[in-house]
């Protein structure tokens, strides 16, 4: 079983259009299918999920659209954050959310201190967020901290420069729906040594039997972390 598995939720706007509706309406649908996984990651015991809401690069969208998504994100927190609670998930929104406005980065603080201490399901909602921003901003940390002379040049490792990544834990699977084959500019530090499941499911129909299929498939994965296989050695 992966302890951190991490989604990209693509395909929203497709399933709208196959619906013949306007893009934000599969967002709304994209919705569900998230209530569906956390329940289902938090029932096959996962340390971790993560899941990519809104990337840096999404505000090029158009207006309509963003706004649209950021008005789910504030109903979702304001909705969810009851069971989640109840459920003792422990929410984590990481990203650049300076960009966001300021009702919304106070709902953002006031459910992470509530949901803080809760030691079920880490969830990560990546919401502007960018990989190769995460690693900048730990870098820049690091910077300062040499500036200042706290840190010397060579005390920067790797255990250092993860400690203030956004989310420390490794991931272990990464999901993709939509049909894409690609990362886009998710988690580049985390993922290191992550497997990946690529489905053509789009994001609102992604269900637990979806889900259930990626963690078989991952479980049948050899994992060597650029060791030699396990069978290699026996024989
Ligand atoms: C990608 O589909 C999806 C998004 C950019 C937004 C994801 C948001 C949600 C699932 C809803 C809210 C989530 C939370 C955590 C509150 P796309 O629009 O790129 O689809 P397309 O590739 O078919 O155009």
């Amino acid at each position: 079983m992966p302890r951190h598995v991490a989604i990209i939720m693509d395909g929203n706007g497709r399933w709208a259009k196959s619906q013949g509706k306007i893009r934000p309406f599969g967002h709304k649908a994209g919705l569900k299918s998230v209530r569906r996984a956390v329940n289902f990651a938090a029932k096959q015991g996962l340390k971790a999920l993560t899941l990519y809401a809104f990337s840096s690069e999404n505000w090029h969208r158009p207006t309509d659209e963003v706004s649209a998504l950021m008005k789910l994100f504030m109903r979702a927190l304001d909705k969810e954050v009851k069971s989640l609670h109840k459920n003792k998930v422990c929410l984590h929104i990481i990203g650049d959310i300076s960009r966001f406005d300021s009702c919304l980065r106070d709902r953002i603080k006031n459910v992470e201190v509530l949901t803080k201490n809760n030691n079920g399901l880490q969830l990560n909602i990546a919401a502007n967020y960018g990989g190769r921003w995460d690693i900048m901003q730990s870098m820049r940390y690091l910077a300062q901290q040499v500036q200042q002379g706290i840190l010397q040049p060579n005390d920067l490792d790797e255990k250092l420069i993860n400690r203030y990544m956004s989310t420390q834990s490794s991931v272990d699977l990464v999901i993709r729906t939509g049909g894409e084959y690609r990362m886009s500019n998710f988690l580049l530090w985390q993922i290191a040594y992550a497997e990946l499941y690529f489905t053509d499911v789009l994001w609102p129909d992604f269900d637990e039997n979806i889900f259930k299929k990626a963690l078989d498939e991952f479980a049948q994965r050899e994992r060597r972390f650029g060791r030699v296989s396990f069978l290699d050695k026996i024989i």
